[in-house]
């Protein structure tokens, strides 16, 4: 094993856990001033409607919070958002290779290294794989530098990005939307410069879609994250059909966020341990907060859920 990765996997576990338990404590429920919960949606997709493009969930092959989706096109361009560790690029590599080895667009949805880690490590040593564009929404020095244990990652990942060849593209105003052979893809919100749970609140939310499907991205989302983009021009983009939870599934978005959209699945980029609460004394004996997720979306009559290291490769089309 090597111990560098290893040890940043383990530091970047214990970020994960220290960021939740502060979460927790400090978490305040927003006031909501309208709800989407009543709005129908099922004008958006339609099953028997061809579909544009693939997407699958990429589990983590090592039990982290990696998160990593990668989509084609039905001409077969590449999309990928995020992707996981820096020890998990051995395994996306592979998986671009098979679909041809070159990535139309790269969506970086927030510079914490279990989201553009992998990006970063294939950055330094490309190989032969090719990326035509890499988009983000870049944080400034203040979100930076409100959480110093990631800062220096964050500025090396920006320091690739500022160096290398491919167009990189810092996507400062929501709206923006992309066509990939008939894959919509729309930026719904972009790095907020909120310094509260800086690096989460600064995730850019991302939906996806066809004239068959929907998918909304949250990213890491925390609580505040969330309420600006139920506040701002482009609130109904978070309704949809599969919801990726924020923040893998606990400590995100708040409960008010969920009850205030409209989802049938839930996407859960999420590791067994945080899954069932777990860090080696049993099923919801640690302090993450994935239980209660899991009640909110009981109590909302969501019964489909796909947890990327409990269900392995899950594809949409
Ligand atoms: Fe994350």
């Amino acid at each position: 094993m090597d111990t560098d990765k290893h040890a940043s996997s383990q530091i970047s576990r214990r970020r994960f856990l220290q960021s939740s338990a502060l979460a927790a404590a400090g978490m305040a429920l927003p006031t909501l001033t309208a709800s989407a919960a009543e709005k129908d949606i099922s004008h958006q997709w339609n099953s028997k409607k061809p579909s544009s493009f693939t997407m699958w969930q990429i589990p983590s092959h090592k039990n982290t919070i990696g998160n990593s989706y990668v989509f084609q096109s039905r001409r077969g361009k590449v999309i990928v958002m995020d992707g996981g560790f820096p020890e998990e690029a051995f395994t996306l590599r592979g998986f671009i290779g098979v679909l041809g080895n070159e990535v139309e667009a790269w969506f970086i949805s927030h510079p914490h290294d279990d989201h553009m880690g992998a990006l970063n490590e294939i950055l330094a040593d490309p190989q032969d794989l090719k990326i035509k564009a890499i988009y983000h929404s870049r944080v400034t020095d203040a979100v930076i530098d409100a959480e110093p244990t990631e800062a220096k990652k964050c500025r090396d990942f920006y320091a690739r990005l500022d160096h290398t060849d491919i167009p990189v593209t810092d996507i400062q105003e929501a709206g923006r939307m992309f066509d990939f052979d008939g894959m919509k893809l729309k930026i719904v919100s972009v790095a907020t410069g909120l310094t509260v749970n800086p690096y989460n609140n600064n995730s850019m939310i991302m939906r996806v879609w066809d004239r068959r499907k929907s998918l909304v991205f949250l990213g890491d989302a925390g609580i505040e994250c969330g309420d600006l983009a139920l506040k701002g021009p482009y609130a109904d983009d978070l309704n949809c059909e599969y919801l990726q939870m924020a923040h893998h599934g606990q400590n995100g978005c708040s409960e008010e966020f969920y009850r205030s959209i409209k989802f049938r699945a839930c996407l859960w980029p999420t590791p067994m341990w945080v899954w069932n609460n777990d860090t080696g004394k049993g099923y919801n004996t640690a302090h993450l907060n994935t239980i209660k997720t899991r009640a909110w979306m009981d109590s909302l009559g969501i019964k489909e859920h796909h947890v990327s290291v409990r269900d392995g490769l899950w594809k949409l089309d």
